[in-house]
């Protein structure tokens, strides 16, 4: 029999360990942990497994291939570890210049009749890349100011999402960059450079693994650019090639993707087609290749793709209000521009009696609309359940003059005068009602009506 002394077991245990856990970290994050940062990952995982106290490494193994709450978290925390988050603005110049001056200009002149824009930040860290574009787009093209620009950063580090979301930035994150820019983008404040409002609210970000998640983020479905820098050079091969299919599918006709400089390198890129730029090679997807939303090609598995805000709907209905909160929220943090995930949003708050919540999506919304008639709607409603009727029909009255047919608002304000004994008012509006045309269908209380048999069960109803 073989007899081992201590040290070589020891040294078998942490081969042993360091290749499932980082083949597991591999499959996961597509991260490829190099055999010269094994020592390095094996002392930072036993510090883990010392504050987690837990037994040993292979205990830590368990808790990260559990399906629990802790393996989440856990696995959040390792990320941070693993991950490499360096970032500044402006970081590459050449490829900044190119985005400006090609991409951006035949993409705007491409979709002229949509009026809509898709960037996605792919791997975006701490959002330096995302405001960088969102500062070109201000001082270069002011007439997509009234386009939907969709610009969204994602990344698996959530600490570094959760810094984009809070836009501040040390001196460090502006290496190399001329000072006016600081000076027009960002406030000064105790913990950094705050990017400012209006630039923060053009974008939007969120925590998701490219390797596992599905990244369909854009209510109008395809992306026009994507940009992924950095990051598949720390990347294992095969889920290089994992990530460009569900870029290629993703992308639209005619639409781009750009890597870092010698990212691609051995990957099969068709259909893509490379354009060599003075910049910068960037990768086009050709105008005839149909687009397969939904799923991916063929040799990765294929994925369903998840529609949150559909989601959010169906739950709406049955009248799950919880998940609806948690659908349309996700949907919104990448669509914030979405008013119809808004109106699910605010209905499931109303419909759990959180009115605070219901109200501060309303406004919101108006802020931006003040034509959005159903969020007024949802305001009186809410006026009406906590008592404050002249507010109430103030805002129904509101609702009126913007949708002269908006026959829910008629009803609701007709009620609101029978309970205050204002009959003469109360008539005046039934008049108005009865005589809109009946072939129009009324959608009141989730059941359709023509206007005769609705003004016939309302006066039932009500004696
Ligand atoms: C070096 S940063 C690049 C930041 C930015 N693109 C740039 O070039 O300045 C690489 C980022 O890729 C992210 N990343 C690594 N694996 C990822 C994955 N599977 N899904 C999403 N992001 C990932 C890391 O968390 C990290 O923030």
């Amino acid at each position: 029999m073989l007899l081992l002394t201590l040290p070589l077991q020891q040294q078998m245990l942490n081969d042993n360990f360091l290749q499932s856990v980082t083949s597991l970290i591999c499959n996961k994050t597509g991260i490829k942990i190099r055999p010269e940062d094994h020592s390095s990952l094996l002392k930072k995982i036993r510090r883990r497994v010392q504050s987690l106290k837990l037994k040993d490494e292979l205990e830590y193994l368990e808790l990260l291939t559990s399906r629990s709450r802790e393996s989440k978290a856990e696995w959040d925390n390792l990320i941070g570890l693993i991950t490499t988050g360096e970032s500044y603005f402006f970081r590459d110049r050449g490829q900044i210049k190119l985005i400006q001056e090609h991409l951006l200009p035949d993409l705007i002149e491409k979709r002229q009749a949509q009026r809509t824009l898709n960037i996605l930040s792919a791997g975006c860290s701490t959002g330096e890349e995302v405001y960088s574009l969102a500062i070109i787009i201000k001082e270069n093209f002011p007439e997509l100011d009234n386009w939907d620009v969709n610009l969204v950063g994602i990344d698996l580090n959530r600490e570094a999402i959760n810094k984009a979301l809070q836009g501040i930035y040390p001196d460090w994150s502006f290496r190399g960059v001329e000072n006016r820019y600081r000076l027009a983008y960002f406030r000064r404040q105790k913990a950094g450079w705050q990017i400012i409002n209006s630039l923060k609210h053009r974008v939007s970000f969120r925590q998701c693994n490219l390797v596992e998640d599905d990244l369909y983020f854009f209510t109008s479905g395809a992306i026009d650019l994507i940009i992924c820098r950095n990051v598949f050079i720390y990347f294992d091969r095969d889920k290089i090639s994992l990530v460009l299919r569900k870029f290629i599918d993703l992308l639209r006709a005619g639409g781009y993707l750009l890597t870092g400089h010698t990212e691609m390198q051995e990957q099969d890129t068709t259909p893509l087609i490379a354009l060599s730029y003075a910049e910068s090679l960037v990768y086009q997807k050709p105008e005839d290749v149909p687009m397969q939303i939904g799923i991916l090609n063929s040799p990765t598995p294929t994925v369903p793709l998840t529609n949150f805000k559909e989601l959010g709907k169906q739950k709406l209905s049955e009248g799950l209000y919880h998940e609806t909160i948690e659908y349309c929220t996700s949907w919104l943090n990448l669509n914030p521009q979405d008013e119809e995930a808004e109106l699910f949003l605010a209905q499931a708050y109303a419909n759990r009696g959180q009115y605070k919540e219901a109200e501060a999506v309303c406004y919101r919304v108006l802020e931006k609309n003040h034509l959005a008639v159903p969020f007024l709607h949802i305001l009186a409603h809410i006026a009406e359940e906590t008592g404050q009727k002249a507010e109430a029909k103030e805002y129904l009255r509101r609702s009126i003059l913007i949708d002269p047919n908006f026959v829910p608002a008629y009803l609701d304000l007709i009620a609101l005068h029978l309970s205050d004994q204002e009959y003469s008012t109360a008539a005046k509006l039934l008049f108005t009602i009865k005589s809109m045309s009946n072939s129009q269908l009324i959608h009141y209380q989730a059941q359709v009506y023509t206007i005769e048999n609705l003004i016939k069960n309302f006066c039932a109803d009500r004696g």
